[in-house]
């Protein structure tokens, strides 16, 4: 596998040294791979983002609300509901708007995976890895609460905001249990898609300690449960049915290797996506990856935060 390669040595070499040198080497050695993958580091300033409910309110009127508070928006141009806080004198999560869940508080990048699903009306929808709900509610939304979602995650504490986060956007088409996604196989159910928004490293661009508290064993222990997780959603999904997988690290350990092997051991394809972000590269650290990973996409922060998605779809032929 890629990520025991070269880099396991030289996560190995920093490790006898003092923890300030320590962590000073961590971010060399994370700065450098995102140097070889053809992007340079720079810190950077998100604005907040949210988006806007549209099984509860015409969009049109939200933003004319939420103008009349004062609050000042920009459009993303390529999101469907989406606009950037650009100016508010106020938390935009203490509005009546807010508390009436005509919109959610989502990050720009965040708001990409669910749109890139095709059809999703009447379908039955895994939501694998789902607190705190940004993307449960999202998928409500373009689902106009029809068909049914089954919104899984293992951390109780999660499971309450997700909770609250669906009873305040009046989502109605949603179950949720407290159930790990390696397991899903349990709930004895076929899945016309699958959100599977991995449990991952992160980046810099949301947490400003990042490169303080990850080291190459973290990515590597999320990329193993990543592929599990993967492993168990494809049992589960129907033929022709499409799993959107999304992560928020920029590691490739955890997105194009895991595809990679994906679609090599799991019998899924990957489709092409037509969103924003760059087309993933297919040879990473010396390792050559399948042709099709370029249709996977890779979002270096800038305007959002780092994000990776793809999407997949399950071949009929085995
Ligand atoms: C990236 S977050 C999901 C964010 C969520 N989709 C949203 O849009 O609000 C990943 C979630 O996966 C959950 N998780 C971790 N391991 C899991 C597992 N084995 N099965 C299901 N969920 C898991 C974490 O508790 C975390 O809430």
């Amino acid at each position: 596998m890629a990520c025991e390669g070269p880099v396991k040595e030289t996560a190995l070499v920093f490790y006898w040294q003092p923890a300030y040198l320590r962590l000073m080497s961590d971010k060399k050695f994370f700065v450098s791979r995102y140097e070889k993958l053809g992007w340079k580091y720079r810190n950077v300033n998100l604005k907040q983002a949210i988006r806007i409910n549209t099984m509860n309110s015409k969009e049109a009127e939200v933003v004319k609300r939420l103008q009349s508070h004062g609050i000042k928006l920009d459009k993303i141009p390529f999101l469907q509901s989406g606009y950037r806080v650009s100016w508010s004198e106020f938390s935009v999560g203490a509005t009546s708007e807010y508390l009436m869940g005509l919109y959610s508080i989502q990050e720009a990048a965040a708001q990409i995976p669910v749109i890139l699903f095709t059809e999703l009306t009447d379908k039955t929808v895994l939501d694998a890895c789902a607190a705190p709900g940004g993307k449960t509610v999202q998928l409500a939304d373009l689902m106009q609460n029809t068909g049914a979602i089954i919104a899984l995650d293992t951390k109780k504490q999660r499971l309450t905001a997700l909770s609250n986060h669906l009873e305040r956007c009046r989502v109605s088409n949603t179950i949720v249990y407290h159930m790990d996604a390696r397991r899903s196989s349990r709930l004895n159910m076929k899945f016309d898609k699958i959100l599977l928004d991995a449990p991952c490293s992160g980046n810099f661009a949301t947490d400003k300690h990042w490169f303080r508290k990850r080291t190459i064993n973290d990515v590597k222990r999320n990329a193993k449960l990543q592929k599990e997780i993967l492993a168990e959603s494809a049992k589960i999904l129907k033929d022709n049915g499409e799993i959107v997988y999304a992560t928020c690290s920029l590691e490739p350990e955890e997105n194009e290797f895991n595809i990679d092997w994906a679609i090599k051991n799991l019998n899924l394809q990957i489709e092409k996506i037509d969103c924003y972000g760059e087309k993933a590269q297919t040879n990473i650290f010396g390792k050559q990856l399948d042709s099709s990973i370029e249709n996977c996409r890779r979002i270096w922060p800038q305007k959002t935060q780092g994000f990776f998605v793809c999407k997949l779809i399950k071949c009929e032929c085995k």
